[in-house]
């Protein structure tokens, strides 16, 4: 398996301001998102494949490729900031309506537990889910592929709201870029 890359914010480290820090931002990619790409890369250079570096080399992995989806799905804040189109279409078919998929993700963001992530996921037969990870483990699931994912570990937002995650989630969806989310809908 080849070694990853860090790839670089698509925008700049104060874009997200006022939902995101540009401090959060700097941190977030440059030290947090980086340890997992040099830890995936460091534990693929080890040569022995015992239970502790397939653990290590997964955690960092996923880790790394978790980061990539979500800084992508963010873009700077829009008010009424809305899917449209095929995506709305999407959400609508598989939650009734885009009001019912926020609550549904939040509600699935704010009660993780400890570190981790909530995930829209996009299954082979198309259907949209909403799912929790712990730390970063099952990138995939079952043939199933994140196409929204929100990083709820303290890292991504303890210095602008303190323990108040669900305050960080309810600022969240004005920087959601959901064109991106768009180009990952089968
Ligand atoms: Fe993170």
């Amino acid at each position: 398996m080849n070694k990853i890359n860090v790839i670089p914010l698509p925008y700049a480290y104060e874009a997200l301001e006022p939902v995101i820090s540009k401090q959060i931002m700097e941190l977030h990619h440059d030290k947090h998102y980086v340890a997992y790409v040099n830890g995936a890369n460091a534990a693929l250079e080890r040569p022995e494949k015992n239970r502790e570096s397939i653990r290590d080399f997964s955690f960092n992995y996923n880790g790394a490729k978790m980061h990539e989806v979500f800084f992508a799905n963010m873009r700077p804040a829009r008010e009424n900031n809305r899917p449209e189109g095929k995506v709305l279409e999407a959400i609508n078919k598989n939650f009734s309506s885009f009001e019912n998929f926020q609550k549904e993700f939040s509600q699935a963001a704010v009660t993780v537990e400890g570190s981790g992530w909530a995930v829209l996921w996009q299954n082979e037969e198309g259907e949209l889910f909403v799912g929790q990870l712990e730390k970063h483990n099952l990138l995939a699931l079952n043939g199933a592929k994140p196409i929204l994912v929100l990083d709820v570990w303290e890292h991504a937002y303890y210095l602008d709201y303190l323990n108040d995650r669900k305050k960080y989630v309810e600022e969240w969806w004005q920087i959601v870029n959901w064109d991106d989310v768009g180009k990952r809908l089968n």
